[in-house]
C-alpha cells in the first residue's frame, strides 16, 4: 500500500475501525519485526496524537526500549517494575486512569497522566509490551483494550 495514512475524525471506535485495516496492510508480508513495530507506533501516534506510543521488548531478562514515537524514554525496565514490568509479570493488559495512583509507576515523562500497557504474547510467553501514554487523565478504556489487543495479536 501507499505509505500515506488516512486520518479520520470520529469517536474512538470509529478511529480504530479506520486505522486497523491500514495497520494490517502496512505489516502484512513484512517479516521484519522492527519495521512493523515502528509503523504500528507511528500509525497510532498519527491517528490519536497521544503523548507516547511504543514498544519494549524482552531481552536478557529485562524490557528494553524498542521502536516508539514521542519523547525520549527510559531504556530498561525490570520485571514487576512500573506499569510495563507489571503487565509483563502478569501477562495482562493494564489500564491506568491516573498514573500517580499506580504504585511504582515509572515516570519517563512528567507530562504523562494515564497509560495502557498491552503485553505481546507468543506461545504463552510475553516477549514485549505495547505502552501508550496520554497527557490526559482517564484517556484509556475497554475500547482501547479491545483494539490494541487485536493489533498486538498480529505481531510475530
Ligand atoms: N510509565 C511506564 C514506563 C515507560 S514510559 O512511560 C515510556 C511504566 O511505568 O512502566
Amino acid at each position: 500500500m501507499a505509505e500515506d495514512l488516512s486520518i479520520i475524525q470520529g469517536n474512538k471506535a470509529e478511529q480504530y475501525t479506520s486505522l486497523l485495516p491500514q495497520i494490517k496492510a502496512l505489516i502484512t508480508g513484512e517479516p521484519d519485526q522492527v519495521a512493523n513495530l515502528a509503523n504500528i507506533a507511528a500509525a497510532l501516534k498519527e491517528q490519536f496524537g497521544w503523548l507516547w506510543v511504543g514498544f519494549y521488548l524482552v531481552k536478557g531478562g529485562e524490557l528494553v526500549l524498542g521502536p516508539f514515537q514521542g519523547p525520549v524514554a527510559c531504556t530498561r525496565i525490570r520485571k514487576g517494575r512500573g506499569v510495563c514490568g507489571t503487565s509483563w509479570a502478569q501477562a495482562a493488559t493494564l489500564v491506568v486512569p491516573d498514573v500517580e495512583k499506580f504504585p511504582g509507576h515509572i515516570a519517563c515523562s512528567s507530562l504523562s497522566r494515564s497509560e495502557i500497557v498491552v503485553p505481546l504474547v507468543k506461545n504463552g510467553e510475553v516477549f514485549g509490551v505495547l505502552d501508550v501514554d496520554s497527557a490526559e487523565l482517564n484517556e484509556f478504556d475497554e475500547v482501547d483494550r479491545k483494539f490494541l489487543e487485536e493489533i498486538v495479536s498480529w505481531i510475530e
